[in-house]
């Protein structure tokens, strides 16, 4: 596995006032845009000893820019190239420019057969100034397990999820087979998650089109605790509310669901499991998404 974890989150929104209210005042993320030098309409959002781990950009659609992925090394960079060109994938590398904004030693990017954006790279380049929470939280999970995890829509699904194990090297963790109506006739809709670390997943893939370009973004907390102050937080800024607190059946998430600027959800977490030897571990199918709560019709309502 080249690929080590989930680096960092872009977001095209021509919201920054909405995002750096959410992003600060609900999610307790710190806003460095003036410290890393954000052009109009630019933001960057720190919550560990990255520079920054989210990051919007301007642009006239709401929609997930990229995801970066970190690798831990030139080689582990050219390993990525290496499959990717092996499998016939197009990818480009970096520019000057695009290298010097993602704060890395190099990058290359490409798309997956959905149509996701995305970045590998190596090398982050950090001051290691301390997380310093707009709200107060103690931090975030991070580290060997990355920023969180994402989930991506991927109507082509057999190519997709095909791409991330055969190309990327992502193991599976878990899968579902999800219906919407009582209907036996209606087609199942897949949703994976996958490994690229410890953390259960980093990556989910949803086989269904999501006009945000993303299902939601995960975040975890150090403690329960926090989870809880962001949903007082999340009332008391008007946030909808998405999903309600439940516990994950496959990470074992304790966790809520909200809508964000962009039209994509945030999930907001803590006391998710980790794997520290995969091959003791059993791939499974859920028929239900958590232990308890999660009641995602709350999102339906307007
Ligand atoms: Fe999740």
């Amino acid at each position: 596995m080249t690929i080590k974890s989930l680096g960092y989150v872009g977001v095209t929104s021509g919201q920054l006032e909405a995002w750096q209210q959410f992003a600060t005042g609900v999610l307790g993320l710190q806003d460095v845009s003036a410290d890393l030098g954000a052009e109009s309409g630019e933001a960057f959002f720190k919550i560990d000893d990255h520079p920054y781990r989210l990051f919007v950009t301007p642009g006239d659609n709401e929609t997930l820019a990229v995801c970066g992925w970190e690798t831990h090394s030139a080689q582990g960079l050219d390993e990525v190239a290496d499959a990717l060109g092996k499998a016939g994938v197009d990818f480009s590398w970096g520019s000057p420019e695009l290298i010097a904004r993602r704060r890395v030693q190099n990058l290359l990017s490409f798309t997956d057969p959905a149509g996701n954006h995305h970045e590998a790279f190596w090398g982050v380049v950090s001051d290691f100034s301390v997380f310093n929470s707009a709200t107060g939280v103690s931090g975030f999970v991070t580290g060997d397990q990355g920023l969180g995890h994402i989930v991506l829509p991927a109507p082509n699904f057999d190519d997709t999820a095909a791409f991330f194990t055969d190309v990327l090297g992502f193991g599976l963790s878990d899968l579902m087979k999800l219906r919407f109506t009582p209907d036996p006739e209606e087609p199942v809709k897949r949703l994976w998650f996958m490994h690229c670390n410890r953390r259960h997943h980093s990556l989910g893939l949803f086989e269904m089109p999501m006009p945000a370009g993303c299902v939601h973004l995960m975040l975890e907390v150090n403690e329960i605790d926090e989870v809880g102050r962001c949903n007082d937080r999340r009332i008391a800024a008007g946030v909808k509310l998405t999903g309600t607190l439940g516990r994950h059946a496959n990470d074992h998430m304790l966790s809520f669901y909200m809508r964000s600027p962009s039209g994509f959800d945030v999930e907001y977490g803590a006391d998710g499991r980790t794997i520290e030897d995969w091959s003791d571990y059993a791939v499974f199918e859920s028929t239900v998404a958590s232990f308890w709560g999660h009641d995602f019709s709350v999102g339906q309502m307007d």
